[in-house]
């Protein structure tokens, strides 16, 4: 039978408080906390932390929290740029990067901030990425070939097929659009996902590759590809600015085309 509350140990229960007396300009993060090890449920802890001598970005919060108020909170983060994606997170509402997304951008007085959505939880804001990364892995992506590599050049491309890659190449694998589509929080166990049908599409459309038969050969399945339902999520929500919906039509039409 279908289960529609959550089961007693994943209810979220009132979670501290640490106020910052005497701060100048306090702003409020509520945060979500769980910690495999207690066995206790997951909370939200409030923090209060002055802006005044805080950096601008939700990331620069975390970090001061973390320093100066709470060692023990838990995320990722490593490029603080918007490069390597491992600070996504639910912000705000919204799937975004912690590192890029400015503190007063965010419209709640107290700013929710909890891991990705329908992810399983490795500690407080890590999600465990083993499944998506696997999903990846599955796309062969990298360059596949069967012609004998030049023997005194790179593989080139012209300037109009390596255009094709422009709004492909940039994307992080962050897991922001993945996280937040519904397709993918109910059938992400078979569904590929919006990040790694981008990438999937990212090889398929790249000149040089001469696997483009068996790649999409691969994708032929009914819930690998077939699940997006075009809602749109996915490029709502990156934080590059990407369209991963854009690029699984893009496959989808190859489909078509290859049947007619
Ligand atoms: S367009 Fe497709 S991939 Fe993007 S959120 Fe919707 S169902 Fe998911
Ligand atoms: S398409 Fe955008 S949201 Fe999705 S994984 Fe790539 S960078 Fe992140
Ligand atoms: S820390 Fe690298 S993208 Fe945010």
């Amino acid at each position: 039978m279908a289960e529609f509350a959550l089961p007693k140990n994943s209810k979220i229960q009132k979670g501290r408080h640490f106020p910052a007396p005497g701060a100048e300009q306090p702003r409020t993060f509520k945060i979500y906390r769980w910690n495999p090890d207690d066995g206790l449920n997951p909370r939200v802890d409030t923090y209060e932390v002055d802006m005044a001598s805080c950096g601008p970005m939700v990331l620069d919060a975390l970090i001061k929290i973390k320093n100066e108020i709470d060692p023990t909170l838990t995320f990722r983060r490593s490029c603080r740029e918007g490069i390597c994606g491992s600070c996504a997170m639910n912000i705000d509402g919204t799937n975004m990067l912690a590192c890029t997304k400015a503190i007063e951008d965010c419209g709640k007085a107290e700013v929710p901030i909890y891991p990705l959505p329908h992810m399983a939880v490795v500690k407080d804001l890590v999600p465990d990425m083993t499944h998506f990364y696997a999903q990846y892995a599955s796309i062969k992506p990298w360059l596949r070939t069967q012609s004998p590599t030049p023997s005194d050049r790179e593989r080139l491309q012209s300037p109009e097929d390596r255009k094709k890659l422009d709004g492909l190449y940039e994307c992080i694998l962050c897991a922001c659009c993945s996280t937040s589509c519904p397709s993918y929080w109910w059938n992400g166990d078979r569904y590929l996902g919006p990040a790694v049908l981008l990438q999937a599409y990212r090889w398929i459309v790249d000149s040089r590759d001469e696997d483009t038969g068996a790649r999409l050969d691969d994708l032929e399945d009914p819930f690998k590809l077939y699940r997006c339902h075009t809602i749109m999520n996915c490029a709502r929500t990156c934080p590059k600015g990407l369209n991963p919906a854009q690029a699984i039509g893009e496959i989808k039409k190859l489909m078509l085309a290859r049947r007619a």
